[in-house]
């Protein structure tokens, strides 16, 4: 065991753990950040997706003593009790379904929008196919994120 710092959702965290441990169980278990999930973990689905400095990485297949930079997750995305206008637009589009994958869509298509405000349909799939969904929500996924595109192109 051994203490390994993190910059997690703008807030400076530290925790006892093997520095092998994947970031995942470590987001979950030990700081109780139960965005993320566990799906496949073996880097295949997309459940587990948190964004470190602007890219999104599987958490799962990531060991925590490997990280370096800003980690946000799910929880980090509403600010001031205010959702983020991609949580919203997930609403809006009322994307999920059982909710398991939600949110490696929605953090897949947050560091999308990050690099690349106004993507094209060709762009949002490519971004998008690593995060897997069982119930078919794609094109809702996609109308969500269009929907946010549109605003931002609006401003
Ligand atoms: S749980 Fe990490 S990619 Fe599936
Ligand atoms: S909403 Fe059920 S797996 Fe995607």
């Amino acid at each position: 065991m051994s203490i390994v710092k993190l910059h997690v959702n703008g807030t400076d965290r530290e925790v006892d753990t093997d520095p092998s441990t994947p970031l995942l169980y470590v987001l979950r278990n030990d700081l109780g950040l139960r965005g993320p999930r566990f799906g496949c973990g073996l880097g295949q689905c997309g459940a587990c997706t948190v964004i470190v400095d602007g890219a999104a990485i599987r958490s799962c297949t990531t060991q925590v003593s490997q990280v370096r930079g800003q980690i946000t997750t799910l929880e980090g995305l509403s600010k001031d009790g205010k959702l983020d206008p991609l949580q919203q637009a997930w609403i809006d589009e009322q994307v999920p379904q059982c909710g398991y994958c939600q949110n490696g869509q929605i953090m897949t298509a947050k560091a999308l929008l990050g690099r690349n405000p106004n993507p094209t349909d060709a762009q949002i799939r490519t971004a998008m196919e690593g995060a897997l969904c069982r119930c078919m929500t794609y094109y809702r996924v996609q109308a969500a994120i269009k929907r946010v595109a549109r605003r931002e192109t609006v401003k």
